[in-house]
């Protein structure tokens, strides 16, 4: 994402503030695996979103109107020393001229200057709750220039949710986020065809996983925005499986659900297909019923439908079919009204989709599902999942677990599918695994 992005989401969030606002929002701490290892630095996507700054330690400050600097950036000064092991820091020269904010102080002074800005503002925009420290800190400073009153201060007298602002803004993509969005989808849809393609009974879950790390990573993506599902046959039905520990066999099907991150947006695929490379009957028929939902969910996903009406689309055609093949018993829109839908299809049909997999945005309005609006970007992934046991239904079915997920962004006429290039189609896929088989063999 270009500086000038960065810029215009502070300058439309600063027009929403007004003046005699101040905005304060922390970035992520550092988070340990273990003893003295820490998990590679990502930061809070709110934070990054106004930002594109990516170091920890560091506080952005946005003052609208305010003559000295409308954006001050609190972060962590230049150190020769731990430069040389941990790599570059911005600086306060560096948060100026390459992150455009007005001005910068170091971060251990924020206790000295931050009091002075938030006392001369009546609307403080705020997200409690998700930095206790700073929470702390906030409930100091308040109460001090509380104290201070008989001095004429008065200070802050509104406190608004800072994120739920910005969780708004989020959820309309723009032109540069779907265009990241859409490479992110790319390089998932072409590391899952990978996986199409080295699958073989007898291997295990992991190495499938590590076939799909391994692609996204050659494509530059080297993070994963969430632990990659790969389950064979009945691990399958265990929705965020992700020990990816047990051998894929012959004759069972493996989902794969799996997307990476790229520039910190993320990418939300499912695919499910026979190891062996070829649907065995009861497989076939499981299948195409989730496919035929899909399809009846993406043709309601278009401007002015609501949230909840792909979904129940999914629920329709799922509900029916399972009557058809005798895994449900009865009269379908008795059915659907007693969610008995839901012993087999656990989930809802999506979710919004951005800098977070299960992305920000609010899915419903004064109580009413929301409308969809072109540049949100959406997921479509119904399931059918039979675990072995499961008394009800016959045993042919038992053991299939499939989803079928692609990422989905609204558009002024219709929907676009961002993660087309991987195959879902019975004969698409079983014409990959075997056209594949054929060269290796
Ligand atoms: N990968 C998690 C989900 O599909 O929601
Ligand atoms: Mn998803
Ligand atoms: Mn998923």
């Amino acid at each position: 994402m270009n500086s000038a992005e960065f810029k215009r989401r502070r300058k439309k969030l600063m027009r929403i503030m007004g003046k005699g606002s101040i905005a304060i929002l922390p970035a992520a701490p550092v988070a340990v695996r273990n003893r003295d290892v820490e998990y590679p630095y990502r930061p809070d996507s709110d934070f990054h979103y106004l930002t594109g700054f990516d170091e920890p330690d560091s506080v952005a400050v946005l003052i609208p109107g305010r003559k000295q600097a409308e954006y001050v950036l609190f972060c962590r000064e230049r150190d020769e020393e731990k430069e040389r092991w941990v790599g570059a820091r911005a600086g306060q020269e560096g948060a100026v001229a390459d992150y455009g904010a007005d001005d910068s102080f170091p971060i251990d002074d924020l206790d000295d200057i931050l009091p002075n800005m938030l006392e001369q503002c009546e609307r403080v925009y705020y997200a409690m709750g998700c930095d206790p420290e700073l929470d702390r800190s906030m409930s100091e400073w308040i109460s001090a220039i509380r104290r201070n009153s008989r001095s004429g201060v008065v200070g802050p007298v509104e406190f608004i949710a800072l994120d739920h602002i910005l969780h708004d803004m989020r959820l309309f993509k723009s032109r540069g986020e779907l265009a990241v969005m859409r490479k992110a989808a790319r390089i998932s849809a072409r590391a899952h065809r990978r996986l199409m393609r080295e699958a073989r009974p007898g291997m295990t879950e992991y190495q499938l996983e590590a076939e799909f790390v391994h692609e996204c990573t050659r494509q530059g993506a080297r993070f994963q925005a969430y632990p990659a599902i790969v389950g064979g046959g009945d691990n399958a039905c265990v929705l965020h499986y992700i020990d990816n520990r047990d051998e894929l066999r012959d004759g069972e099907l493996v989902l794969v659900d799996a997307g990476c991150e790229l520039d910190y947006y993320a990418s939300d695929i499912t695919r499910t297909f026979p190891v062996n490379g070829k649907f065995s009957e009861p497989q076939r028929q499981l299948y195409e019923l989730v496919l035929k939902a899909q399809r009846a969910a993406l043709a309601r996903v278009r401007p002015g439908a609501h949230w909840d009406e792909y979904h129940q689309a999914a629920v329709g055609v799922v509900t029916k079919g399972l009557v058809e093949l005798g895994i449900l018993k009865g009269k379908v829109a008795k059915l659907i009204k007693d969610e008995a839908y839901k012993a087999y299809y656990v989930h809802r049909t999506g979710h919004w989709l951005g800098m977070d997999v299960h992305d920000v945005g609010d899915y419903k309005i004064d109580n009413q599902w929301r409308e969809l609006e072109p540049g949100m970007v959406l997921t479509v992934e119904p399931g059918l999942y039979i675990p072995h046991g499961t008394k009800e239904v016959a045993k042919q079915w038992w053991g299939i677990g499939i989803r079928v997920e692609d990422d989905v962004v609204v558009t002024r006429d219709g929907h676009e599918i961002l993660s087309g290039d991987v195959p879902k189609e019975i004969d698409e896929i079983e014409r990959l695994m075997a056209a594949h088989r054929k060269r290796a063999a």
